[in-house]
């Protein structure tokens, strides 16, 4: 299919008639209407970082595995290891409350370009334009909120040439209701992630609650019922064949088509390789330790599993920028849109200024970027860094000598700190202290670094091993004993004493102070040609619909089941089968085990209901829909509006798709909803869940 992350608000006007030709059965109003129930009503964003589909008129909700990891992980013990074990609640008293974990459900949205740029025009000063936008930004979504009512925000699309308003009701009692063992969710880890092809049950369950008139509440509430969605997903056990329409509706995290040449190819090398690196110490790292206790395997996995997510994502994004020369292609397409602009002195007028100074603010932003990428992935890939950031509201208060301030302070500080230290260990953090700020010091230019680093060099001999043991046995920030000590009695200058708070304090100050106020003059400059050049852009090929860059908002994608070929003499084929989960299983490699029930179950080709026609159980497949991360969880619907799997990953051909669309290569991998439902049906015996939902028996899908 095309590329394209679309907004449902314009998919009558947009893509209404093209997804009829490839298969929908739906009209427009059945997917994206505000005053009857439509699909938009069925998906939401879960937590703010991933998608999850209503399927039962109880609020059950399915998601990835992936998405509700970390909840997963919370409720897990060595001695009730539902993480490693699966857990499926029998009763709805059995769901498990997660609080912090919410749930947003689009109430509706608009397009409020005209309010927001009334009156600016190209003469307008950046600075006040800017100002002028942001005030309007927070005024026209305060207004929406209704006292409370909604949460509502104005995001910026094209780079600021549009803008629009998203209404929200968020659910702030969100309850975990199964999901299968890791070894089915997560199987084929860190190996397969990225990669087709796959056989990984990467879903888990929720059930979303609200008071007893069905409004949400912020917390969850002991006298909450199940949420009544006003609409949820029938569900199709007819399974998937190539050609069939596919749609996939969810909120899909944050795209960079429309990143210039210069703005790739500092990804390409310098930010990349940076993130790979200090990412694959700090895992080598935590593995060590995890491999060692079988506790603190646990303590560390969600966190393990975020930060190896995204380094096996700069590799492959690495990679295939090489391989499919993506700052050439954007180079060559910079170069046209160059002479295009110098064609018309009216063009030359409004658009010339765009790319010499997008190119000038890379060369200026490339001497203070490894700065950056340190403090975010280095210092604060720390534990004890990211802990002592969360003192500051603290140090204020202190500093500012307010009682009232500094008990509230205090206060806001239990529940994250509880959080930490539930999955903290300190020794293994010292470890990592020690190793990113010794590549902080080696790597980063010598006259942007924190002042710290001539404290290590003075008093420590240059050792960074050194520091972090005088840092780890004399900091507060190591136990939440000695937090809670300090906590008691707080004063200033036992905070500022803290050799962890003062390390934290000397990089964020060096950050702010001397790195920030040269990124922010380039950035402003850079902010004001990416408009320019993105509205040439689209002025220039004005006969392609864009869609807009993925943040975070509602989208809709549709394309078909397709298989593709990876590379020369490599053919894919578009679904797999329980067959290749036997092929991979090797109980000596952890990422491969395969449960003994499950290997039970699939040696006796026990499929029930949900093997395939050819009497395989299908286990997942592809389509070339358009997604990126923050889709994780979204529904793969049918031509028919019915559930057909869950989206949950991308394909490593296609890693450079956030920065560049490949339609030949690009593909969401999805989980076969059959073998969801089996996995919770059969492996997990909790067939009342699966009776919760709408089974539909329509035939094959349309497309
Ligand atoms: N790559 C997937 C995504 O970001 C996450 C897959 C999680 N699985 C894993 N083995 N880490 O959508």
């Amino acid at each position: 299919a095309d590329e394209g992350m679309w907004l449902p608000l314009f998919v009558k006007r947009l893509n209404h008639a093209d997804m009829q030709k490839k298969g929908l059965k739906l009209t427009a109003e059945e997917i994206y209407d505000i005053n009857n129930a439509s699909l938009k009503d069925a998906v939401v964003q879960l937590g703010g970082f991933c998608t999850g589909e209503f399927v039962s008129s109880q609020g059950l909700l399915l998601t990835n595995h992936h998405c509700g990891y970390d909840a997963i992980q919370s409720h897990s013990t060595p001695q009730n290891n539902i993480l490693q074990n699966g857990f499926f609640a029998a009763t709805r008293r059995e769901e498990k409350q997660n609080p912090g974990l919410f749930v947003d459900i689009l109430v509706r949205m608009e397009d409020v370009t005209g309010k927001v740029l009334e009156g600016i025009t190209p003469a307008t000063p950046e600075q006040e334009r800017v100002a002028t936008v942001q005030k309007r930004q927070r005024e026209l979504a305060d207004n929406a909120k209704e006292n409370g009512k909604y949460v509502a925000y104005v995001r910026d699309m094209f780079g600021g040439n549009e803008y629009y308003l998203f209404i929200y009701q968020r659910f702030g009692d969100v309850r975990l209701v199964g999901a299968p063992p890791e070894a089915v969710g997560k199987f084929g880890g860190d190996t397969d992630n990225w990669m087709w092809p796959r056989h990984t049950g990467d879903f888990s369950m929720f059930r979303v609650y609200a008071d007893k008139n069905n409004q949400p509440t912020a917390t969850p509430q002991p006298g909450n019922v199940p949420y009544v969605p006003k609409k949820h997903l029938p569900v199709s056990l007819q399974g998937v064949s190539e050609g069939d329409f596919a749609m996939v509706f969810g909120f899909p995290g944050r795209t960079q088509r429309f990143l210039p040449a210069a703005g790739l190819q500092l990804t390409l090398d310098q930010t990349n390789p940076a993130r790979i690196k200090l990412r694959d110490t700090r895992l080598k790292l935590w593995k060590e330790d995890m491999d060692q206790d079988p506790a603190l395997r646990l303590k560390y996995a969600s966190k393990y599993a975020s930060i190896a997510n995204y380094w096996k994502y700069f590799i492959g994004q690495n990679e295939g920028m090489k391989r499919l020369k993506t700052v050439d292609a954007k180079k060559a397409e910079e170069a046209a849109l160059a002479q295009w602009i110098a064609q018309d002195p009216a063009r030359q007028q409004q658009y010339g200024e765009a790319l010499t100074t997008i190119n000038q603010a890379y060369a200026g932003i490339r001497e203070y970027n490894l700065s950056t990428q340190y403090v975010n992935e280095a210092a604060f890939g720390t534990e004890i860094v990211t802990l002592a950031a969360r003192l500051m509201p603290l140090a204020t208060a202190l500093k500012a000598n307010d009682k009232a301030a500094t008990d509230k302070a205090v206060a806001d500080l239990k529940e994250p700190a509880a959080e930490h230290f539930k999955d903290y260990s300190a020794p293994t953090d010292k470890k990592v202290f020690a190793a990113l700020m010794a590549l902080y010091m080696q790597d980063v230019p010598k006259d942007q670094q924190p002042d710290v680093f001539q404290t290590v060099q003075k008093q420590y001999g240059g050792s960074l091993p050194k520091y972090a043991d005088y840092v780890f046995s004399n900091s507060f920030l190591t136990s939440e004993a000695k937090l809670n000590a300090f906590l008691a009695a707080p004063t200033l200058a036992k905070l500022e004493a803290d050799p962890g708070y003062k390390t934290y304090q000397s990089v964020y100050q060096n950050y702010v102070q001397n790195i920030v106020p040269k990124l922010q003059g380039l950035q402003a400059g850079l902010g004001r040609a990416n408009r320019l050049y993105v509205a040439a852009l689209r002025e220039k090929n004005a006969q392609k619909v864009y869609s807009p860059d993925a943040n975070s908002t509602i989208r809709l994608s549709y394309g078909t089941v397709r298989p593709y070929k990876g590379r020369d003499a490599v053919q894919y084929d578009y679904k797999t089968t329980a067959q290749g989960i036997l092929e991979k299983e090797d109980p000596t490699n952890p990422e491969f085990v395969v449960p003994q029930k499950e290997l039970e179950l699939l040696k006796m080709k026990d499929y029930g209901r949900f093997a395939d026609k050819a009497g395989n159980l299908p286990v997942a497949f592809i389509t070339d829909n358009d997604i990126t991360g923050g889709n994780s969880g979204s529904p793969v619907i049918n031509g028919r509006g019915e559930l057909i799997g869950l989206a949950f990953d991308g394909n490593w051909e296609a890693m450079t798709g956030d920065l560049a669309y490949d339609p030949e290569l690009k593909r969401c991998i999805n989980a076969d909803i059959r073998y969801v439902l089996w996995c919770v049906e059969k492996l997990g015996g909790a067939k009342h869940l699966v009776d919760e939902m709408t089974i539909v028996n329509n035939g094959p899908n349309p497309g």
